[in-house]
């Protein structure tokens, strides 16, 4: 007899338990995610019908031109967050300040603080190609019942408490963390459910992919030169196959499914690298290590740094964890 899938909802509803402090407001948040998900997955599914591809004309603060869905992802994240009065601040890659949100009754009850990369591989867009949304979350370190501050958006990522993404490809999945695993839910568009299709998601310890952008080669690090090399070389279970989408999102969730490493070093032209930390190395780091892999700038771990600025960039070097320490060892004796 064929098991009964079970949907997001009754998966979030059986394992609030997990959250120590449970008082639901958690699960409401990612209930809330859910909602915003399913809403983008609709614009990003139309995007070639309508007028809502190419460029929005506006530049972000990291200088790049903001896609028109861009901003509509941003919007519709931020709307949905704010509505159902669940956090009492988000930081987005779309804007240059964190936002407070005020409850009502003007108390500051809610805990939480959420950071995101709404539209993740935007440049995808145009061309048809998978694209995403990154979230993280954290419990915010300033007393409840004040307004949050900076500082409740600048912590090292082991201060997690969720992560996730949600990957709009040839099916729309979200796949979350709470500190207990991973688990992957397949969107079913003819009813708009998400069903869990990927429970206790796990990297492979190694694997044969090698994702970077080859075409700043020159640009790279001797480490990162030195161990694309190894990649390449004839020897064991080598040269191992390069794959790169573009979309973090999709480079990491072939990568975690296959078995690879995700990288994006720092170069002569981009000094801190391009990923932005908290709203994309740091939660994909969080996902990498509850499911067996590791996230490391190329000499420590990732989620161990303590960020200075909200939309500071770091090095990024993600994936299946042997190839991963592999990678350091490369950068290591390079230096
Ligand atoms: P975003 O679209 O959110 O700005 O992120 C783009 C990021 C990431 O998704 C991707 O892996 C990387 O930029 C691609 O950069 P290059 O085009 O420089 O390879
Ligand atoms: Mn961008
Ligand atoms: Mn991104
Ligand atoms: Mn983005």
């Amino acid at each position: 007899m064929q098991q009964k899938k079970k949907t997001l909802g009754e998966f979030i509803i059986e394992n609030q338990s997990e959250f120590k402090f449970s008082s639901g407001e958690l699960s409401k948040l990612i209930n809330a995610i859910r909602l915003a998900a399913k809403v983008v997955n609709h614009e990003v599914n139309k995007a070639g019908l309508i007028d809502i591809l190419g460029a929005a004309g506006d530049t972000n603060i990291q200088g790049e031109n903001q896609q028109k869905l861009d901003v509509l992802a941003n919007e519709r994240f931020i709307q949905t967050l704010k509505n159902r009065e669940i956090v009492c601040g988000i930081a987005s890659e779309e804007e240059d300040d964190f936002i407070a949100i005020n409850s009502l009754d003007n108390q500051h009850q809610n805990k939480y603080v959420v950071l995101i990369d709404p539209l993740d591989g935007s440049s995808n867009i145009d061309v048809n190609v998978s694209v995403g949304t990154i979230f993280s979350i954290y419990r915010r370190v300033t007393p409840i019942g004040s307004p949050v501050t900076l500082e409740d958006f600048l912590q090292p990522g082991i201060n997690q408490v969720a992560a996730g993404y949600i990957v709009y490809g040839t099916s729309t999945m979200l796949v979350y963390t709470t500190g207990h695993g991973v688990n992957g839910f397949t969107l079913n568009p003819a009813i708009g459910t998400f069903y869990l299709s990927n429970p206790d998601m796990q990297f492979p310890e190694s694997g044969n992919i090698y994702s970077v952008n080859e075409g700043n080669y020159i640009h790279f690090p001797q480490g990162v030169k030195d161990y694309i090399k190894y990649c390449q070389m004839e020897e064991g279970d080598r040269p191992y196959t390069s794959r790169y989408i573009g979309s973090l999102v999709s480079d990491f969730h072939r990568n975690m499914i296959k078995g690879g490493i995700y990288m994006y070093p720092k170069s002569s032209v981009n000094s801190e690298g391009k990923l932005r930390l908290l709203y994309e190395c740091n939660p994909m780091a969080f996902l990498a290590e509850q499911a067996n892999g590791k996230a490391s700038d190329g000499f420590g771990r990732i989620m161990e740094i303590q960020p200075t600025e909200l939309h500071q960039r770091v090095p990024f070097f993600c994936g299946s964890r042997l190839m991963v320490e592999k990678a350091e060892e490369f950068m290591a004796a390079g230096q």
